[in-house]
């Protein structure tokens, strides 16, 4: 008989999201005539802006003409998205990429697992806690954990607590590979430019590198918040960053990221030989990916052109009036709350010492409304509560009023 990667069986049984709608799904058919108000996945619910449908049907077109069929596209994704990027996404921040230096793919997720593959398996990794389970859950899948409910191997968590404003310290000692997500998910908080230049200068020192998640750097309001990593001096030489169209664009079911991998961020060999990171994952993409389709990313083009950017923004800005729905009438109900203005997130702490889970199932039962425990995003999660600003407005409101009454 095959024998399995057993890694799998470290994990806790299901991952955070399809555990939630489990239990959802067994609350609604137990209780059908509940109106289920949900705000826990981060998902969008606003169709996608008007300019980007139509390139996106344009391009559909495109594909049923015999003169402008086009088959395989390039691995790395097409100049026209990718030069986009670097002369919209990128240059208004003072970043100057190069075309070799930015992949598209189908989403960041799947990036920020799979970038794990270039690397060699003894590296000692720092992640937050609380942070996207996928950061924890796919080191523990290749192997990086001792057993299960053993010591955790080489990975060093690092807490966020309400103590360091939810921003990580530096490690005491050394670690080769450091995940940072600004803004956070799920604590709602962003780094300010100063706690990213510390550990800018904290992986330079140490010839570690930065994995930095900025799926949601397009709902930063406030200034003196980088968008990108590559926005402090000497990134360019240890991060990896990964961006997403998913929140910034309604991308979550259509599928579309980009992983910028700059050409001077390198890690070494074990005879010390310095490697370029870049041609490693070249080399991965090419093998293991066959691009995203041509109409996905003409649809993700438009979102950069004047109007597309005008029709996105409204779209952002719409999340981030609900964020300040939910944040201020949490807070005016007595909740201490955080996040929810340069992220779609708010995290409360559980009123009377409720454990995330014990909160959950009260505000399922009694409010009917859906939101994520922290501990699911890690054990310093626990006492915290993450709630989703991606819903439409009229749901919010009445998800915040129900909850204001019930905590009354
Ligand atoms: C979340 O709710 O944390 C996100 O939607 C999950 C994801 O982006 O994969």
């Amino acid at each position: 008989m095959a024998r399995i990667n057993e890694h799998y069986l470290k994990l806790k049984a299901g991952y955070l999201f399809p555990e939630i709608g489990r239990r959802v799904r067994a609350f609604t058919e137990a209780n059908p005539s509940a109106k289920v108000i949900r705000l826990g996945i981060g998902d969008v619910t606003l169709p996608l802006p008007p300019v980007v449908l139509d390139a996106f049907h344009a391009a559909v077109a495109e594909l049923g003409d015999g003169r402008t069929f086009r088959g395989y596209g390039p691995e790395q994704g097409y100049d026209f998205l990718i030069d986009t990027l670097i002369e919209k996404a990128y240059a208004p921040l003072g970043v100057r990429l190069k075309r070799a230096e930015i992949f598209i793919s189908d989403g960041s997720k799947c990036d920020t697992a799979n970038v794990l593959d270039i690397f060699a398996l003894d590296n000692r990794v720092a992640i937050g806690d609380p942070v996207y389970p996928v950061y924890n859950d796919t080191n523990v899948m290749i192997g990086r954990s001792g057993p299960a409910g053993g010591d955790r191997g080489g990975i060093v968590y690092m807490p966020c607590t309400e103590a360091n404003g939810f921003f990580p310290d530096l490690p005491e000692g050394r670690v080769d590979i450091v995940y940072l997500c600004s803004p956070n998910n799920p604590t709602g908080t962003a780094a300010a430019a100063a706690q990213l230049e510390g550990w800018v200068d904290y992986a330079l020192a140490n010839d570690a590198v930065i994995f930095y998640d900025a799926a949601y750097e397009a709902f930063i309001t406030e200034p003196g918040f980088p968008r990108s990593i590559y926005e402090v001096e000497g990134a360019n030489r240890c991060a990896i960053e990964f961006r997403s169209f998913s929140k910034t664009a309604g991308f979550t079911g259509v599928r579309c990221g980009l992983t910028v991998v700059p050409e001077n961020v390198a890690a070494k060999t074990p005879a010390g030989e310095a490697v370029p990171l870049n041609r490693l994952w070249n080399r991965r993409q090419t093998t293991k990916f066959n691009g995203v389709s041509y109409p996905v990313q003409k649809a993700a083009a438009a979102v950069y052109t004047d109007e597309g950017w005008r029709q996105t923004k409204a779209n952002i800005d719409y999340y981030m009036g609900n964020a300040k729905v939910i944040r201020d009438g949490l807070s005016s109900a007595g909740l201490t709350v955080y996040g929810g203005v340069n992220a779609p997130y708010i995290w409360l702490k559980t009123p009377g010492g409720l454990s995330s889970w014990d909160f959950f199932d009260k505000l399922l039962t009694e409010c009917h409304v859906v939101g994520t425990p922290g501990s699911g995003f890690g054990p310093s999660g626990e006492g915290f509560f993450r709630i989703s600003a991606f819903g439409n407005r009229d749901s919010v409101a009445e998800a915040v009023d129900r909850i204001r009454r019930r905590l009354k």
